[in-house]
């Protein structure tokens, strides 16, 4: 298979990144805000790269509901940062249906479910926690890539804390409206204004609570910011495979 296109810089096609990952991996590290679009985004291109999807934000909501599972006071951090070290967590890395298990339960539509999201900022902001998480979620990008195969990983801090050295790095932002009104869409499936209140206090206390822990609303140094307002989706993926492109193309360049 011809990898030329990449080399000279021309256009190219899915079959020659495929390629071209093949041939040197790829570790891709989305950050972002509730509601910027990164999940929909990373599966997508996931899914275009032939490459693993980890949603960091699910292994968050896992362990909050094992923590409750087990009747611990998710307050208690080193009792949580114990039940993270005993968790059987099982996740597929599938970009349209990843699915999760804690020990034998299937966990995938539990932990979407209000009570953990009451919950969940009492596990996300215990550093003990947090250590073990960019621990593990290191661990899968890195096997991933040297496999010749590759991760497109999403979440607060995998730009900063779990995967400094990715090969792309993108922080994506979006219009403080149009994230709540993705996220209330999501959420009810309508976007009437009761909804929209009722979202707007959610994301903007967990969003505080998250902060205190990772920024994730400003760029770190070399990470390139994708604002997916005006954009939409197909936008934000055309801006994000640019740059994989542009890596892949140096890379392949000092092989
Ligand atoms: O993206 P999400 O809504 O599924 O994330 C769930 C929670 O976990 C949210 O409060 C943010 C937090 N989180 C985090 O602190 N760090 C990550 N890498 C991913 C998610």
């Amino acid at each position: 298979m011809s990898i030329t296109a990449l080399s000279n810089g021309d256009p190219v096609d899915t079959a020659q990144r495929h390629s071209a990952i093949e041939r040197v991996g790829i570790t891709i590290a989305i950050d972002g805000p509730a509601g910027s679009g990164k999940s929909t985004v990373s599966k997508i291109l996931a899914s275009r790269l032939g490459i693993g999807y980890l949603d960091t934000g699910a292994m968050y909501r896992a362990l909050t509901w094992y923590v409750l599972e087990e009747g611990l006071d998710p307050s208690d951090t080193d009792a949580v940062a114990q039940a993270a070290a005993h968790m059987d967590l099982r996740m597929d890395s599938h970009p349209e249906n990843p699915h999760l298990w804690v020990g034998d339960v299937e966990v995938t539509d539990a932990i979407r479910q209000p009570r953990i999201a009451l919950q969940i900022r009492h596990i996300s902001t215990n550093l003990k926690v947090r250590s073990w998480m960019a621990t593990e979620q290191r661990c899968r990008m890195m096997e991933a890539r040297a496999l010749g195969s590759g991760m497109i990983a999403e979440g607060r801090d995998i730009t900063t804390v779990v995967c400094p050295d990715a090969d792309v790095r993108v922080l994506l932002l979006a219009d403080e409206e149009a994230r709540l009104k993705r996220r209330t869409l999501e959420l009810y499936g309508d976007v009437s204004p009761e909804h929209l209140e009722i979202v707007r206090a959610q994301v903007h206390d967990r969003d505080q609570a998250d902060l205190t822990v990772a920024e994730f609303m400003k760029p770190a140094e070399g990470v390139d910011v994708v604002d997916s307002t005006g954009l939409g989706i197909e936008g934000v993926v055309a801006a994000v495979l640019a740059l994989v492109d542009e890596n892949l193309r140096g890379r392949l360049a000092q092989n």
